[in-house]
């Protein structure tokens, strides 16, 4: 089923999600709602989607891309899902790049990013998994473990002259 996408100012964006108890992962209503969310994310043409942009404060996040008309350049990610997702490691450095966010639509803005990321989560089917990450698939998971946190992309960027209209940007300022 696919579930409306909570917009910017709504206060599910801005409350820490809690997390899901690890013997309710399997559960139906948990497995049910990773399927719309997977559903949800296709349909908007997100390359993720966290929990919390459904209106529902677990922290569960969606990730994948696959020739992406909202991100025609990003590389190919596997379907991801990751529960209670906790960074454990990072890059000793940050790289810039360009963000969207379905919950800010019709924007893109510079974020700077770790370039490398380790993430401890639970799979879908309960089982404890460690991730390492980098390049747009780092910056990925850093947005949507943003969101489980009641964080958005504009809080990450320092300097807010980048954001543009998804119009002017493809005009402007999208490299070839
Ligand atoms: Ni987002």
């Amino acid at each position: 089923m696919i579930l409306k996408v909570s917009r910017l100012g709504h206060p599910v964006l801005r409350n820490p999600c809690e997390p899901v108890p690890v013997k309710e992962i399997t559960a139906e209503p948990i497995q049910r709602l990773i399927d719309d969310m997977i559903e949800t994310m296709r349909e908007y043409d997100g390359v993720g989607l966290a929990a919390n942009q459904v209106h529902v404060s677990q922290q569960i996040v969606v990730i994948e891309v696959e020739r992406n008309v909202r991100y025609p350049q990003a590389p190919a990610i596997p379907l991801t899902v990751l529960i209670n997702p906790r960074m454990v490691a990072n890059a000793n450095k940050q790289l810039k790049d360009w963000e969207g966010c379905l919950s800010v639509e019709g924007f893109r803005g510079e974020v700077p990013r770790w370039d490398w990321v380790e993430v401890e989560a639970y799979e879908r089917t309960g089982a404890p998994v460690t991730l390492r990450a980098e390049g747009f698939f780092a910056r990925v998971i850093q947005h949507e473990c943003d969101h489980l946190a009641g964080k958005v992309y504009l809080d990450r960027m320092p300097d807010l002259r980048s954001l543009s209209h998804l119009q002017e940007y493809v005009r402007y300022r999208q490299e070839a």
